[in-house]
């Protein structure tokens, strides 16, 4: 019997003859001999098969295959110092197991990004798209493991909601049953605060949904979101958190993805230099430095992308803000005990003009201050009543954060924009595929 092996295994099988089972990726040929580039999903091989080696009509059916035909090949697993990968399988059989349309649509030069997006249930196949959805699997791998090793208890949150948690004009309204309207969630957070008066420390892991009519390179209409909470926290410990946590998720993912990262041209010497401590401001000096560097800002304004990357650039690791001022953030943050004007929130801003991809912090404690927060912002008391009991019934100071996968992940990959980033990206203009 000739083992089945997938291309990650190849190092295990080297000099002996294997089954490949994928698909026919690219095709040279020189002469005699035909270069039949194969991908099985976990990799590319080049596998080189020469006219003598199989029958005449085995050759000529590998050098007509269409491009993306379904393929089973058998062949000798050879080390190769130069070959991507390491490896190449000198081919003895070839077998089409479906063969493609002729005309598929992905050839291998450039397509412009609309046609690409179109194409995303076969552009995900390719290259840097390929590569990044790997990097995206270990990102949540390296995610997961963190949490669980620190002792957070996973709880995750619901979907459908009865109400905001991220201001009221981002909302997402669906048809419930009996003339009933639900939300799709902006963020389990609400959700994890009680969780964490059940098991101490939780997080939530799943999509989240934003109406933002924004179509800037950040913004996703559906995207994951991480949101570890804390029950006796403070705004120390969540930025104490948040700092071991980005450190160790991008070290980990140097560490899983060397050959993505490569595929991807990542610069990882600056993903190398993400260590502790990070660098950590009050809203007031990070206004303070866009003045210095003559950049029009009014005090009590919110950072734009023009400002966060004018900060971030700054330092050469993912920077703090913290102590924003209240009346742009969240109903659910404590003020500051030192200055009431001010919130105790904090955001992560990555390096390299990636903007913010972590928000929290410290959560408002008090039940008469949030029955005025809820007044205040205009929401409806009565869909509150179970967070106001969290306050009721042995309230603590706690908090927690939200970190966007996809902006972590462009961040870490270099990609330009977060479409790239998930699988099939909803955004403003798109929900097709
Ligand atoms: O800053 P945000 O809105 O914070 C919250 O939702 C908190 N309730 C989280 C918490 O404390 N548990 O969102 C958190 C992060 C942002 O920093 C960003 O990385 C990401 O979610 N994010 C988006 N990513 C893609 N597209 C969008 N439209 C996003 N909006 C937020
Ligand atoms: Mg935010």
């Amino acid at each position: 019997m000739i083992p089945v092996v997938s291309l990650d295994q190849f190092d295990r099988y080297v000099d002996q003859e294997i089954q490949l089972q994928g698909w026919l990726y690219n095709r040279r040929s020189k002469g005699k001999i035909l270069f039949l580039i194969l991908r099985d999903g976990t990799g590319i091989v080049q596998g080189v098969m020469g006219k003598k080696d199989v029958p005449d009509e085995v050759f000529e059916q590998a050098a007509h295959t269409p491009y993306e035909s379904s393929v089973i090949v058998r062949g000798i697993v050879k080390k190769d110092k130069r070959a991507p990968g390491g490896f190449e399988l000198w081919l003895k059989d070839f077998q089409v197991q479906r063969p493609a349309q002729p005309d598929y649509p992905i050839s291998l030069k450039e397509h412009g990004p609309d046609f690409l997006l179109s194409h995303r249930h076969l552009w995900i196949r390719h290259g840097k798209a390929h590569a990044t959805l790997k990097v995206r699997d270990k990102l949540i791998q390296a995610i997961r493991r963190y949490f669980a090793q620190q002792g957070f208890v996973n709880v995750d949150a619901p979907i459908f909601t009865p109400s905001a948690c991220e201001g009221t004009t981002t909302l997402f309204e669906v048809d419930y049953f009996d003339d009933q309207k639900a939300y799709l969630t902006q963020s389990g957070q609400l959700y994890m605060e009680a969780a964490a008066m059940a098991f101490g420390k939780v997080y939530c892991f799943g999509p989240t949904f934003r109406a933002e009519k924004s179509k800037t390179r950040r913004h996703l209409s559906e995207f994951w979101m991480v949101e570890p909470e804390m029950a006796y926290a403070t705004l120390d410990d969540v930025m104490d958190l948040a700092e071991d946590f980005v450190y160790q998720i991008v070290q980990e993912v140097l560490e899983t993805c060397p050959r993505e990262l490569e595929l991807l041209e990542r610069d990882v010497e600056k993903l190398k230099k993400v260590r502790p401590p990070f660098p950590r401001l009050r809203y007031d000096e990070a206004v303070e430095l866009l003045h210095k560097k003559g950049m029009e800002f009014s005090w009590g304004d919110d950072f734009g992308a023009p400002h966060e990357t004018a900060i971030s650039q700054e330092f050469d690791k993912p920077v703090l803000i913290h102590r924003y001022p209240a009346a742009i953030k969240a109903f659910y943050m404590k003020p500051d005990p030192q200055d009431p004007r001010l919130a105790l929130g904090v955001d992560m801003l990555a390096p390299e003009g990636y903007g913010e991809i972590i928000g929290g912090g410290e959560r408002a404690d008090s039940l008469e201050f949030l029955e005025q927060q809820i007044q205040k912002h205009g929401l409806r008391k009565e869909d509150f009543e179970w967070y106001l009991d969290l306050r009721r019934y042995g309230s603590v100071p706690h908090g927690g954060f939200g970190l966007g996968l996809e902006r972590t992940l462009a961040w870490i990959c270099g990609n330009h924009h977060v479409r790239e980033c998930i699988p099939f990206p909803r955004m403003m203009t798109r929900i097709y595929p």
